[in-house]
């Protein structure tokens, strides 16, 4: 399929200056990757969380870069215009020359930009890849992939001092490089802060309404989740097809009407 048509960063960095939200959700193959683009939905993820929603794995981290790569290709095929970001997995981005060599399989694979989770030293990181030409999405909050240092997958910066640390790690990622922000799990007063901190778009996961995007795990949009967190919407309820939910998630998160303050910490 020609990518003539498809979506830039630059295109991304318009709209949150025009105000304009961005819809993003997860995909891992080219049937649901081709609905989603004639759906109107901006960025695909190709995200660990195939770890849990396609290999039945009960945590992200044992997913390998090959399996991203794998299925980055396939999504690949069934997009005209939607931005394609690729996951890099646990371990597969903790030294420089590691790093690189993982983000070039994955973008050769297919994909705009890598999004990788964590700050701290992941700022140096950033940094050397995004010097070196690869796009970056730096994932904060709660990140999945520490999912048993956390211990459980909990709500992040609750407190002040946890607010101030995430703020400042958005501003050095974009110092860093970064293009893009995926922020999860943090209240919605932080999430709206960080987006007007930063000149990137920042898209979250249950971080509230005013951040400059939203995502979800396809999966749990559609109701085939088997845990139902509170950001989670099931838009296959009134929508009567898999397109009709992908086009209502589009249109809802257009509008602002989701999520709303059910949906927020
Ligand atoms: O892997 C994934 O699906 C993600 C989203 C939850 C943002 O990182």
């Amino acid at each position: 399929m020609s990518r003539n048509k498809a979506l830039t960063i630059d295109h991304l960095l318009a709209m949150k200056r025009d105000g304009e939200k961005i819809a993003m959700l997860t995909c891992y193959d080219a049937t649901f990757a081709s609905a989603m683009d004639r759906a109107g939905v901006d960025i695909i993820l190709v995200g660990d969380s195939l770890g849990m929603v396609v290999q039945g794995e009960s945590s992200t981290v044992g997913v390998q870069v090959d399996d991203i790569a794998y299925h980055t290709e396939c999504v690949a095929q069934g997009l005209e215009r939607t931005f394609l970001l690729a996951d890099m997995p646990f371990g597969s981005f903790h030294s420089e020359s590691v790093a690189m060599e993982n983000a070039v399989e994955l973008l050769s694979a297919g994909g705009a930009m890598v999004k990788l989770e964590g700050a701290g030293p992941m700022i140096d990181i950033v940094h050397y890849l995004t010097s070196r030409g690869v796009p970056v999405c730096a994932h904060l909050g709660l990140t999945p992939q520490s999912v048993n240092q956390l211990g459980g997958f909990k709500v992040q910066a609750r407190d002040e001092t946890g607010a101030k640390q995430l703020i400042a790690d958005a501003q050095a990622m974009q110092q860093a490089g970064a293009q893009m922000l995926v922020v999860e799990c943090i209240p919605a007063t932080l999430g709206r802060e960080v987006s007007e901190t930063v000149d990137i778009p920042v898209i979250g996961i249950g971080a509230g309404v005013d951040c400059d995007g939203q995502v979800l795990v396809m999966h749990d949009m559609l109701g085939l989740g088997s845990w139902a967190p509170k950001f989670v919407k099931d838009f296959m309820q009134g929508s009567g097809s898999i397109q009709g939910a992908f086009e209502a998630y589009v249109l809802a998160v257009r509008d602002r009407q989701f999520p709303t303050r059910e949906h927020e910490y």
